[in-house]
């Protein structure tokens, strides 16, 4: 009858919100959604709580996957927090739909911006305004325990419809392609073969051949081999070579290994 929190994370920013919800529930029980679709999750009667990224202004694959695959009791509350870089779009509503065919009523979604993890469009932004965004997080992280505590029902944050029209369009038409974007990473000389992209890499995408890394075309595209590479061998595209790295300053590359 406790509450139980399932995250899913890439470079840290939703184990951090995880944990910072966690820690104001005492008690809450912290579990990482796998990406091995033979793992039935188990729920409990009591509080069921999602948190995950945006991706491609959607809920990603592993997370469908995840919710498709739960059994158990129904719980009495459900929230889910969507964490992003700005643009939340329809994700909280597609979650819901998600979560409604599965016979589980989600009661509150939240929405909370992160520094961006997606390199392709640049670094995480300046480090004063990723500081800003910490601080924004925790302010917004102590109101929605209070609202998980008072079990408010809310109607689930959105972006505006113009983002919700354009981009549900763009998550449908790219979501089947998402697993082979990974032809778009290559290594370059300053790997080591430590083999640490082949650990963090949450879908067991990511092989060693010749001690160079070997993507296999079941990517979900969180970007941990990239993000997590101690020597930044790992690059995407041309421009990545001239961007920042990213993971959650608190979150260490033990935590998101031990969640795999
Ligand atoms: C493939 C991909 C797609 C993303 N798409 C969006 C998006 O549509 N909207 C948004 O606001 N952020 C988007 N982001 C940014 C992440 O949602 C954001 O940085 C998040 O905090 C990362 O969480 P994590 O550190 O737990 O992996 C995307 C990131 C990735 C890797």
């Amino acid at each position: 009858m406790g509450t139980r929190i399932f995250y899913y994370t890439g470079t840290g920013n939703s184990l951090w919100v995880a944990r910072q919800v966690a820690g104001e529930l005492a008690g809450a029980d912290l579990r990482s959604i796998s990406a091995r679709t033979d793992l039935h999750p188990s729920i409990e009667s009591g509080t069921l709580g999602l948190v995950f990224p945006v991706y491609i202004w959607g809920v990603p694959a592993p997370v469908i996957r995840f919710v498709d695959t739960l059994t158990g009791r129904e719980p009495e509350y459900t929230f889910a927090i969507a964490v992003n870089a700005g643009q939340v779009s329809n994700t909280l509503v597609q979650l819901k739909t998600i979560l409604a065919k599965n016979s589980v009523a989600l009661s509150a979604g939240f929405e909370i911006r992160m520094p961006s993890n997606y390199i392709p469009w640049g670094g995480p932004g300046p480090r004063e305004e990723q500081s800003r965004r910490f601080e924004l997080a925790r302010l917004k992280i102590a109101r929605i325990a209070r609202s998980i505590k008072g079990r408010e029902s809310l109607p689930v944050e959105k972006g505006p419809l113009w983002q919700r029209l354009l981009f549900s369009v763009m998550y449908k038409m790219s979501f089947s392609h998402v697993p082979t974007m990974d032809r778009n990473f290559r290594v370059d000389d300053t790997c080591t073969a430590c083999g640490i992209c082949v650990r963090v890499c949450p879908a067991q995408n990511v092989t060693l051949q010749e001690g160079r890394p070997l993507w296999h075309h079941q990517c979900e595209q969180c970007f941990a081999c990239l993000q997590w590479c101690p020597a930044e061998a790992i690059q995407y595209g041309r421009k990545t070579p001239g961007y920042e790295r990213y993971h959650h300053p608190e979150i260490l590359l033990e935590d998101v290994l031990n969640s795999r």
